[in-house]
């Protein structure tokens, strides 16, 4: 079952490196497809890219801590990033984080057991003159107050 799983992955990454190449440039698209369809890019698959595109693991493992998109392990299905950036840190971010942790149960930094939410800090968003933000998934949300944080948490529930 495992060498299947194994073979099934590696046709499929051997698909994307067909499609887009085998050059360094098309790494960070593969494992963007990869973390897409995945959920995330697992130790077998970061090893099959750097052979396919033949680079060191490193590399591929590197890319990956460097991209807050992109990990190694899964995580939620929903993403919760909340801008720890020093505009919507002097707005209130910290207020927002502690209503957020109480309403999922879990800290920044971890996923809850049901996986459906993994909270996290990021670095700017770009709209730090309606902070506090906080995006979840590929959505923002700004100008943030704990309780609209809360509900808006309650309505991807
Ligand atoms: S500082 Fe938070 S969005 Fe820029």
């Amino acid at each position: 079952m495992l060498v299947q799983e194994k073979n099934s992955l590696t046709e499929e990454i051997e698909k994307y490196v067909e499609e887009l190449g085998k050059d360094r440039s098309a790494l960070l698209e593969i494992l963007h497809l990869l973390q897409k369809k995945h959920r995330c890019i697992p130790d077998f698959a970061q090893q099959e890219v750097a052979r396919l595109l033949d680079i060191h693991p490193v590399e591929v493992f590197s890319v990956i801590t460097f991209y807050s998109f992109l990990n190694a392990e899964p995580k939620g299905r929903n993403i919760v990033r909340v801008c720890q950036t020093i505009s919507c840190d002097m707005k209130g971010k910290d207020n927002l984080c502690n209503a957020i942790e109480r309403e999922i149960g879990i800290k920044f930094g971890e996923t809850s057991k049901d996986n459906k939410f993994t909270l996290e800090y990021t670095n700017c968003l770009g709209l730090c003159d309606q902070g506090p933000a906080m995006a979840v998934n590929d959505r923002v949300y700004t100008s943030l107050t704990p309780e609209k944080a809360v509900e808006i948490l309650n309505g991807v529930k």
